[in-house]
């Protein structure tokens, strides 16, 4: 993240009324298949946990938090305002993170747009090995935490024991100039684990280590897809990826926050106060403006202004200018 946009994520509202106000790097694309991936899940009879690893202030988190189904949990896992468990990993965390990250600041606005909490981590992702967390019963996840190669390895091996058989990894970053360990980490378990790849778009990757064709045939069929998504396959060592270029999507936003009609009267109040303020404020100068064209009148009626303007229009150009010479005189 650049300085002049955590300058910006800093200008962002303390309560969020759109999803937009949520500081964080989720773009409607992945949106979009994050509620794609989770929606056929549950129009299948799917049920399972989801994972988020890397949560920031929320962005992503509230989305996959929509769908969760009443016999579900939904585990977030983010160092948020602890300490990093390495150097580089605490480098990152000082470069991107750490001026705008508070755990307080995730809830709030998770809260403002659920009634409940997900189940909260705040540890290192490494703490999810070794059966923090059940295996084999998670239907989404995604790796968004530390984006150094080591600790994304290990993301991909909790995942690959805590996921169903079909269920769903989601990798951010997979492609980025300055992530080169999500990429390395990324193909490496492609080719060597086992990952099957369904979907890329500009910022993630979305595979199984179940059977990647069911939901590649849907895309590809554009089940449920946005009609905007622009899809290319392409084949790599002989599996097929699905491809979702970046064009714009027209998809509906998120729906707002609890905030987002007091916030609005708020801002509508605001506006309407600044436009009366704004028409007291000519409604005064239109009053000075005429109280001073007034004054000029009264001033040009003064009889002896009066006599001059008319000596001016009646007698002779010679005669006036010779009258004002011997003034000056
Ligand atoms: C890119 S941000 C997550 C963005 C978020 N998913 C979104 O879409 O807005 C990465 C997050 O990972 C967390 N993080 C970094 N290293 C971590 C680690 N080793 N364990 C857990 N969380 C970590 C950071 O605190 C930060 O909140």
């Amino acid at each position: 993240m650049t300085d002049a946009a955590l300058r910006t994520e800093q200008h962002r509202p303390a309560e969020p009324a759109v999803l937009d106000d949520v500081p964080g790097w989720f773009w409607d694309h992945d949106r979009h298949l994050f509620e794609w991936f989770l929606t056929r899940q549950e129009k299948a009879g799917v049920t399972g946990d989801l994972l988020e690893m890397g949560a920031y202030l929320g962005r992503s988190a509230i989305v996959i938090g929509g769908h969760l189904q009443p016999s579900e949990t939904f585990t977030v896992c983010d160092l948020f305002d602890s300490d990093a468990p390495d150097d580089e990993n605490a480098a990152e965390m000082e470069m991107s993170y750490r001026r705008t990250l508070t755990r307080s600041a995730f809830e709030e606005n998770y809260l403002s747009f659920h009634d409940e909490l997900p189940e909260i981590i705040q540890a290192p992702t490494s703490s999810l090995a070794g059966g923090r967390i059940p295996a084999g019963a998670f239907r989404f996840i995604h790796i968004d935490a530390s984006h150094l190669y080591e600790h994304v390895v290990g993301d991909l091996q909790v995942a690959r024991v805590a996921l169903q058989p079909e269920g769903v990894v989601v990798l951010d970053d997979y492609r980025s100039a300055h992530t080169p360990g999500v990429a390395a980490a990324t193909w490496e378990a492609v080719f060597n684990h086992d990952l099957k790849p369904i979907v890329l778009t500009e910022g993630k990757f979305y595979g199984t280590w179940g059977d990647p064709e069911p939901a590649q045939r849907d895309l590809l069929d554009r089940v449920d897809l946005s009609e905007d998504c622009d899809l290319t396959v392409e084949v790599l060592n002989g599996r097929r990826m699905v491809r979702i270029g970046n064009n714009p999507l027209r998809i509906a936003p998120f729906r707002p926050s609890r905030h987002h009609d007091r916030l609005a009267a708020e801002a509508a109040r605001r506006e309407a106060e600044q436009t009366a303020e704004e028409e007291q404020r000519a409604q005064r100068a239109a009053a000075a403006d005429l109280d001073a064209r007034r004054a000029r009148a009264a001033e040009r009626r003064r009889p002896v202004n009066v006599a001059k303007r008319v000596a001016g229009d009646l007698l002779p150009p010679v005669v006036t200018s010779a009258i004002r010479r011997a003034r000056r005189g």
